[in-house]
């Protein structure tokens, strides 16, 4: 199929839906893509401590017309906490959902996040310095379409415990000539699922773990951004451990889903 030619709903229908196994795209997102006016709704999770600095530079794409998505929900753990502030004064909707007791709350807390997602009719959650595994069921309902951020290339330097100057320490340490984010897929762990897309940084001598964070995050934000707005293209593909990004739905040839080069 020829760049730029217009494709029929008949012809998209098989696509995959931006989940492990290739699920059919439900026929409204096909009318919007097929529009043109698709925005993915995020709800974008936080943590208490959070800056916020990945919520804000989602919401500034947004505003700047970058990234073709609607910020539905941003949920915290509680109500002071930075980055939901900052959410609130972006003028995002906010809602706090308190996780509970580690061994009596994780069903409860599941519960409650399903049913605000579903409230707010969440397609694409994304964890924005959020720290907990999220509880299993909200896992199994949007398998495929929780994203987190990491900064560092996974699969080294992540799992309990690697967040913040944990991460940066132990690749100073370790003697790593590179470091850089992961975006990748959210499953039942600490930074396991499969990766959608890394952006990488040199190591400078004489980093300390501050300067190399300071060198991550702002690549953190564009990997991020990119990230969200290929899945509001519906652009990303999983199977089993494996992403395969396809290329603009105007180019898709149904037939052959080829591995696009990014
Ligand atoms: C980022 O470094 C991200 O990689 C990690 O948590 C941090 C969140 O930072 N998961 P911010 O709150 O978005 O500024």
């Amino acid at each position: 199929m020829n760049a730029g030619a217009m494709v029929s709903l008949t012809e998209v229908s098989p696509a995959p839906y931006n989940a492990q196994g290739g699920e059919r795209i439900p026929d409204r997102i096909q009318e919007q893509l097929l529009r043109g006016d698709r925005r993915i709704k995020l709800a974008i999770m936080v943590s208490g401590k959070g800056r916020g600095s990945n919520l804000q530079a989602i919401v500034d794409a947004i505003s700047s017309g970058d990234l073709a998505a609607e910020v539905a929900i941003v949920v915290g753990v509680r109500p002071d906490a930075p980055a939901l502030e900052r959410a609130a004064a972006a003028g995002c909707p906010v809602e706090v959902v308190a996780p509970g007791p580690a061994e009596t709350g994780a069903e409860a807390y599941g519960t409650e996040l399903l049913r605000v997602f579903a409230a707010h009719q969440v397609e694409l959650i994304c964890l924005a310095g959020f720290m907990r595994l999220l509880p299993s069921a909200v896992v199994r309902a949007y398998r495929g379409r929780i994203l987190n951020v990491h900064p560092a290339l996974l699969p080294r330097f992540g799992g309990k415990g690697m967040f913040g100057h944990h991460v940066h320490d132990a690749v100073l340490v370790s003697g790593a000539h590179e470091s850089g984010c992961t975006v990748h897929i959210v499953d039942d762990q600490y930074d396991t699922g499969p990766i959608v897309l890394q952006s990488e940084v040199p190591v400078l001598e004489g980093d300390s773990p501050e300067t190399l964070a300071a060198r991550i995050l702002p690549l953190e934000h564009s990997t991020y951004v990119r990230a969200i707005q290929l899945f509001s293209e519906n652009r990303v593909q999983v199977s089993g451990d494996q992403v395969t990004i396809l290329p603009p739905l105007h180019e898709q040839d149904l037939g052959a889903f080829a591995p696009y080069d990014d």
